[in-house]
């Protein structure tokens, strides 16, 4: 181990902080606004405490879960970030690579800084891809393609970002990504290329902003790959997802980084939750620091989560060997958490384990 005193993910976070530029860690943690939805996000899972069961018979934890007919390590992968290029050379390819050995998949950005095909060559678990639809349609179509000729097993469509949220750090600090950090899978000529080194401008030149529920058959009409929606906060939206017949969806606010109004997802999971009514998989990402957070969140219903800046985190202060660290650490922490609340599998988490049952068992 490179780092013997980074025992949790926060560790790790303080260790990046320290060796980041201060301009990229601000990218990296900003959330948009005045972070109200960023602090809400941990704060709904630092409220919360787990109900143990004891004399369960319980004994080694299983974590492995099923997703889409795969089978995941632990009921985790790795969210969508894009660039992840500032924060090691090897970006992408170093984080790919570590999830692959922990059996975790990793949804890969459109912004990613290494081309699907690569990351495809260097993956051990499955990728899906995060698809931001472009005012060019077709270049949205093209990512598609390729993403599923290179063996990518599901789309993600991310479905909260019509415009790049406020995100005032960035502002401040006029952060422009470093030279070579590039969105290598748009093409020189696409979006991404030069003159697009700073996001927000870029987001704003090329997202649709008018995208609506027609993009699910569009989509549809692209790909045979499952389709997530990804940015999916209450039981409305969610019970038009699933009435579009979309494979799953993501519980997020995009880590606090768009509407800086929204609720915590682990406050809108229930919601959602109800409202897919079983009809396909729920994911949620934000705020996911612990193992007892992802117990926390099966408990309520998610069948995954993702986790986003942690991984960025260990991809700083080690590389490869950093990422893997901190998806180890946080499969240690979860089935520590399964083992004391004596909880048995992923599937056999309990709702009891944060909210009593209505009527006491005798
Ligand atoms: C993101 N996120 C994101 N989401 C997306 O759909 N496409 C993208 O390209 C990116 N890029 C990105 C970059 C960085 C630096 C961050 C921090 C986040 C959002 C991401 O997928 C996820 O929703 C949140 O990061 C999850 O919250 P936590 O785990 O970071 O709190």
């Amino acid at each position: 181990v490179a780092e013997p005193g980074a025992l949790t993910l926060g560790d790790y976070a303080r260790l990046a902080r320290e060796r980041l530029d201060a301009p990229v860690w601000d990218y990296i943690e900003g959330g948009a606004g005045e972070e109200r939805a960023l602090a809400a996000n941990t704060g709904a899972f630092d409220r919360v405490r787990l109900r143990p069961s004891v004399l369960t018979g319980a004994a080694e934890p299983l974590l492995a879960t099923e997703i889409l007919g795969r089978t995941w390590g632990a009921p985790f992968a790795v969210a969508p970030m894009g660039y992840q290029t500032v924060a090691d050379p090897e970006g992408e390819l170093a984080t790919v690579r570590a999830a692959g050995e922990t059996a975790t998949p990793v949804v890969v950005s459109t912004f990613a800084g290494h081309t699907f095909e690569d990351l495809a060559a260097a993956a051990g678990a499955p990728l899906w891809l995060q698809l931001y639809c472009f005012r060019d349609r077709d270049l949205s179509r093209r990512l598609v393609e390729r993403a599923e000729r290179a063996g990518f097993e599901a789309v993600v469509l991310t479905c909260d970002a019509p415009r790049l949220g406020r995100r005032l750090r960035d502002t401040r600090n006029d952060f422009r990504l470093p030279p070579g950090v590039e969105p290598v899978n748009l093409g020189p000529a696409g979006p991404g290329g030069p003159g697009y080194a700073r996001p927000a401008a870029h987001a704003a030149a090329e997202f649709d902003p008018s995208l609506d529920w027609d993009v699910v058959a569009w989509l549809r009409s692209v790909t045979r790959l499952p389709i997530l929606l990804k940015g999916i906060l209450t039981a409305e939206d969610a019970a038009r997802a699933a009435a579009a017949g979309v494979d799953g969806v993501v519980v997020s606010n995009h880590g606090g980084r768009q509407l800086d109004a929204a609720p915590a997802t682990l406050d809108a999971l229930p919601e959602v939750v109800a409202a897919v009514d079983g009809a396909c998989p729920v994911l949620l990402d934000g705020g996911v620091r612990r193992g007892s957070d992802v117990l926390a969140a099966l408990a309520l219903g998610a069948s995954a989560v993702l986790v986003g800046r942690p991984v960025l985190h260990g991809l700083a202060v080690h590389g490869r060997a950093g990422v893997r660290r901190v998806l180890d650490l946080l499969t240690e922490e979860l089935a520590d958490a399964m083992a004391l609340t004596g909880t048995a599998s992923v599937t056999g988490v309990r709702p009891e384990l944060v909210r009593a049952a209505r009527e006491p068992r005798t």
